[in-house]
């Protein structure tokens, strides 16, 4: 099928959350946010005329509102997919079943249940994404290339190749992939619907080669004669395509492009003046002379916040010597708050923070200040002064506030690292690193970050900047492109 609109697009990238957002102001006008975010900024990297098309979710009224305007920006297209539709795909499934399964966030004795209701929200995952698929397929120029986003649309790469067999189709996780034993309590039919659907594209990436791998394995997994796997050394991996079982000659490539830190955009905005402002409030809110241990998260149950506070509570009992020495300030902006789940670990953060201040506090000194209110220029202030950077994820596909952090801090911050964070495969040499389960390891940990020789701590910063912004968003982008494109 040939593109239906006169201007047909070379490159498209699709994504549930898209790079702008809308609301309707009091005077019923509209005003645009953009957001930030590595895709944003490597899509930037292509230039406004290259004709790339950005397609995404109406998250908001005010992205519905825009979509029936027909206002918007240029290069970025909103379907406006039926709300309840969309909040069974992205809160039943992509959220509460793909998430936890990736992230292996389930509490298993009694959970998943694969109910009634879960083959319900299983029609709106389809749905949503065969809305993405139709739309890719009435904006691609022939042969063009699609950069899908995400478990949110692990069915598009397949229901595009059935509607646009002349494209080339790319599928980039951003977050870990499950092991094959988690992926198997997924229904059967349901495993191979996600393995037909991602292997729809003629190249599916990582953010590791640990997550490439479990893809890889669990596609071995599952149980039809409809592809092989190949691991050669020192060749690409791929999975090849068979019909009656023998090579169609179609295969998946599977590649790895790990996202790094965008150092130019860091430096600059690291230092303008509303960061400054928050800089100055950070440290009265801190008080003179004590080292801050900082973290950044959004209230993700896999950002693992809960156990980073309890390793801060046993560091002050067995190390009573940093009482009023130390200040840890956690940011934990809100994030899906439709899930109960959420809402319930949210406050559990607040709880035990509360709990931690009025067993330790003093009139002076305040160990836990907490922040929920999102603000990335409080973020980037937090970065500049930290002595140590909490960063202890149960599971993260990479985690760029561990890449940041290094490249914006003032005089050198100790990484205090989770192993199952996909940075710790870059960043591991020179963080000082964690099991995330263990509470008190991480205590330890905290207590050898704070002990850190400043000199140290300042070449292992250096390094850290370096191979954290090895792959800047811009070469991300590009890399995934040309590999793409090339096959
Ligand atoms: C993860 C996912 C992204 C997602 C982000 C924020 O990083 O990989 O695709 O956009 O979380 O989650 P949200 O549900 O707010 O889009």
């Amino acid at each position: 099928m040939a593109s239906t609109h006169g201007a047909a697009h070379q490159v498209l990238v699709a994504s549930n959350r898209g790079p702008v957002s809308y609301e309707v102001r009091e005077d019923g006008s509209l005003a645009a946010r953009r957001g930030g975010g590595g895709l944003v900024s490597g899509l930037s990297a292509i230039g406004p005329d290259a004709g790339a098309l950005w397609v995404c979710s109406a998250l908001s009224d005010g992205d519905r509102e825009a979509v029936r305007r027909g206002e918007g920006e240029a290069g970025v297209r909103m379907l406006d997919i039926p709300a309840d539709v969309h909040a069974d795909a992205y809160n039943g499934i992509a959220n509460s079943v793909l998430w936890f399964v990736h992230h292996m966030l389930y509490q298993t004795p009694l959970e998943p249940v694969f109910d009634a209701e879960f083959r319900r929200q299983w029609e709106s995952y389809e749905t949503y994404n065969r809305a993405f698929a139709q739309a890719l397929a009435e904006e691609a120029a022939e042969g063009s290339a699609v950069l899908v986003q995400d478990y949110h649309l692990c069915l598009v790469p397949g229901m595009l190749r059935e509607l646009r067999p002349d494209l080339r189709i790319g599928h980039f996780s951003h977050t870990p992939w499950a092991p094959e034993d988690y992926f198997r309590m997924l229904p059967d039919d349901i495993q191979v619907r996600l393995m037909e659907g991602m292997l729809g594209a003629d190249r599916v990436a990582f953010l590791t080669w640990r997550w490439a791998t479990a893809f890889q394995k669990c596609a071995d997994g599952v149980d039809v004669d409809r592809w092989v796997s190949t691991w050669p050394s020192g060749a690409p991996r791929t999975i090849e395509h068979l019909r009656d079982g023998r090579r169609t000659g179609r295969e998946t490539l599977i590649g790895v492009h790990g996202l790094g830190a965008d150092a130019e955009f860091l430096h600059a905005r690291s230092h303008e003046a509303d960061v400054e402002e928050r800089l100055a409030a950070l440290r009265e809110e801190i008080g003179a002379g004590r080292k801050t241990i900082v973290r950044v998260d959004r209230t993700e149950l896999s950002k693992n916040i809960v156990r980073g506070l309890l390793a801060y509570r046993q560091l002050l009992d067995d190390h009573p010597e940093w009482r009023e020495r130390v200040v840890h300030v956690a940011f934990a902006y809100p994030s899906r708050q439709d899930l109960a789940v959420y809402r319930d670990y949210t406050t559990e953060v607040r709880r035990l923070t509360e709990e931690i201040n009025s067993r330790y506090g003093t009139a002076g000194w305040t160990p836990v200040v907490l922040h929920v209110k999102d603000d990335f220029a409080r973020s980037l202030a937090a970065y500049r002064l930290a002595d140590v950077a909490l960063v202890n994820p149960i599971r993260d596909g990479m985690n760029l506030v561990a890449k940041e952090v290094p490249v914006v801090s003032d005089e050198g911050c100790a990484l205090v690292l989770s192993r199952e964070a996909g940075a710790f495969q870059e960043l591991g040499k020179d963080a000082i690193v964690v099991n995330p389960y263990d509470v008190t390891g991480t205590a330890r940990a905290l207590h050898e970050a704070l002990t850190m020789p400043v000199e140290e701590r300042a070449e292992r910063t250096k390094r850290l900047a370096a191979a954290a912004t090895a792959l800047p968003p811009a070469q991300w982008f590009l890399e995934q492109l040309e590999a793409l494109r090339r096959g």
